[in-house]
């Protein structure tokens, strides 16, 4: 259990907030990540005060001594969920203390303090009331949500820091991937690792992110929009992609997915459509899958679809594996049935539009 934190947040509202045409227009196409809204959280942190000063404050600049620490060692952690608006037009986001929980996780592996769950799911509670008209409506858009925290102390030593900075930011987004959520081709990286044996792999910081940026621009010119990693050991067994899970859907039915090795991050989708296919009598493996496993299935017929996931894409069919001698698949290959009707059942949770019967969502505003 998490002690509840005695946090009280104090709100400043933006002087100048953007008019409602300029939101409106926002909203009509808001794209991934571009545009942010009116406020943000703060909450500062240090080892001898613990949590202090939580803000609600308006949406602008950090001020950064060029020795923080987070700009030279990395110490960074964050997170990613949505609030999403129901047709009563209430304010939903879903298994937040999961997200919460694995920041936590995310911490203890970067040395950073953990902030205590209740604390964070108030934070996006705060911002959300304040930044409520920033919820969009239409079909497959939401308010993405960004917890970060950063090692903000000066001091160029190599040891964690005394001084941190926990911050939420928001951003009204649509569909990941420009082509919306159209199947898409797969790099398999075969020369870089994005994460190894006892590193950080498992936690959400970001240089996992940065490290997985350049096998990221040899998938961009080969014509794939994400990057599959395998094992940094024997290069064998699939990981996971650049920012997502990977699953397998095989002839029968039963779905595929890297069992938590360590090195993978522990997807809220993942677990969560995991969840789902098991309810519908899918059988699910969560095992090592060998890159052999995926190409001769596909080869065969065994495996019939696979599919990313991840807050951001929620789940994006995969049509073809690319590598530097093979392609594996059908790029023009529609769809997979099970993937589809899975990212439906999940995203009408979500939407309000189908009972939430595991208890997911949690109400913002
Ligand atoms: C997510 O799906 O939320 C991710 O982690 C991808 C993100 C880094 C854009």
């Amino acid at each position: 259990m998490t002690a509840q934190s005695a946090l009280t947040f104090k709100t400043t509202r933006s002087a100048s907030p953007k008019s409602q045409a300029e939101r409106d227009a926002i909203l009509a196409n808001p794209g991934f990540g571009k545009y942010f809204t009116d406020h943000m959280v703060s909450i500062d942190w240090s080892v001898d005060r613990g949590w202090y000063d939580a803000q609600v404050k308006p949406y602008g600049p950090l001020s950064l001594d060029p020795a923080a620490s987070v700009l030279h060692y990395a110490q960074e952690i964050f997170e990613g969920l949505k609030a999403y608006r129901h047709a009563d037009g209430s304010v939903w986001t879903f298994r937040p203390q999961a997200n919460g929980l694995r920041m936590q996780r995310s911490a203890q592996r970067l040395a950073l303090p953990e902030l205590p769950v209740d604390a964070f799911v108030e934070s996006l509670k705060q911002l959300v009331s304040v930044d409520q008209v920033w919820v969009p409506s239409a079909p497959d858009t939401s308010l993405y949500l960004r917890p970060f925290m950063i090692a903000n102390e000066s001091f160029l030593g190599v040891r964690s820091a005394q001084q941190a900075a926990y911050y939420v930011i928001a951003s009204p987004v649509g569909a990941y991937f420009a082509k919306g959520v159209a199947p898409v081709s797969i790099w398999l990286s075969s020369e870089y690792a994005r994460a190894a044996k006892g590193g950080t792999g498992a936690a959400k910081c970001g240089g996992n992110y940065a490290a997985s940026l350049l096998p990221q621009q040899e998938a961009y010119a080969n014509d794939c929009p994400q990057v599959l990693f395998l094992d940094p050991i024997e290069g064998k067994y699939l990981e996971e992609l650049g920012g997502m899970n990977v699953f397998l859907v095989k002839k029968d039915g039963t779905l595929l997915t890297p069992s938590l090795s360590g090195s993978i991050l522990e997807g809220v989708t993942r677990s969560s459509l995991i969840q789902l296919a098991k309810d519908r009598g899918h059988k699910v493996e969560e095992r090592k899958i060998s890159i052999d496993e995926w190409i001769d299935g596909f080869a065969s017929g065994d495996v019939v679809e696979a599919f990313a996931c991840g807050t951001a894409a929620v789940v994006a069919p995969i049509s073809c594996l690319k590598g530097r001698n093979f392609v594996a698949g059908n790029p023009n290959a529609p769809a997979g049935e099970v993937t589809m009707s899975l990212r439906k059942e999940l995203t009408d949770i979500q939407n309000g539009l189908k009972e939430d019967r595991h208890g997911w969502l949690v109400r913002l505003a």
